[in-house]
């Protein structure tokens, strides 16, 4: 399969989780990625098995000089199409029991790393003719829970900016949209060394549409669409991936 053939994509937070998946999912159609992350070991494991399309690249996403040593890095792969913005950590604290360097850590990672990938990548997508930047927000970016007010925060931002965003690059013909996944069975959500969700891990969806936990390919299929021609209508939208979390 040829979904992605010719695109060079940098993918964050790639070392694991969905943003792996991602990665996979995006050289099995074609494309050559670069997985930017601070976890080297499984970095590095992923781009070997990836082979020659994949190389792993250490970037903390909050530091700007590390969008440079990135997109530097892709750009030896050819012009720069995709990125997306998958990069995230979870902390649970009440307001109460939180500090301003707690809230400060999680909005440097979710919100303001985004930010300094969508600036770092202009210039080299207009030089490509265009691109497609994913932002990874979550159901958490639609709804609020108790404890996370810092992680909402920083998502709720991923939407406004991702559509503002839309607004300034579309004229180069780069799209910006923002990817909402529910549930879904990753090491941030508690899956450990599990391959395959439990009858447990499933239990907390019973009362939704889609009764289950998500599965990292499921939100991986759907940047693979929004890094892909298929999507080349679409900017400055939001799409859901939650099993009817938010139906
Ligand atoms: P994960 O914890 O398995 O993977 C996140 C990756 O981001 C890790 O490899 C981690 O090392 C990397 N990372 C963290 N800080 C970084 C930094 N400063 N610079 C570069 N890389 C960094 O998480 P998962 O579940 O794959 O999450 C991916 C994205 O999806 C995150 O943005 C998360 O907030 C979001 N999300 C996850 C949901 C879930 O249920 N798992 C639900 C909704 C959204």
């Amino acid at each position: 399969m040829s979904r992605l053939a010719n695109k060079v994509a940098i993918i964050t937070g790639a070392a694991r989780g969905m943003g792996a998946v991602t990665a996979r999912r995006f050289v099995e159609e074609g494309a050559r990625v670069i997985i930017a992350d601070i976890l080297d070991d499984a970095g590095q494991s992923l781009a070997a098995e990836l082979g020659e399309a994949a190389r792993y690249v250490r970037a903390d996403v909050s530091q700007a000089q590390d969008w440079d040593t990135l997109v530097e890095a892709a750009e030896e792969f050819g012009p720069l199409n995709v990125l997306v913005n998958n990069a995230g950590i979870l902390h649970f604290a009440a307001i109460a029991d939180s500090d301003g360097e707690d809230y400060m850590r999680i909005i440097r990672v979710n919100q303001l790393g985004p930010y300094l990938g969508m600036r770092a990548v202009l210039e080299p997508m207009k030089r490509a003719g265009g691109g497609s930047i994913i932002n990874t927000s979550s159901i958490d970016g639609l709804q609020a829970k108790n404890g996370i007010c810092a992680y909402a925060s920083s998502k709720w931002a991923l939407r406004g900016m991702s559509k503002s965003a839309a607004i300034e690059f579309g004229p180069h013909n780069i799209r910006v949209n923002t990817v909402h996944p529910g549930g879904v069975f990753t090491a941030m959500h508690g899956s450990g060394d599990q391959a395959e969700p439990s009858e447990q891990d499933n239990a907390f969806y019973v009362n939704h549409a889609l009764p289950r936990v998500g599965l990292p390919v499921e939100v991986a299929n759907m940047n693979l669409f929004l890094a892909s021609d298929e999507s080349s209508y679409s900017t400055g939208a939001e799409f859901i991936v939650d099993g009817g979390w938010n139906a």
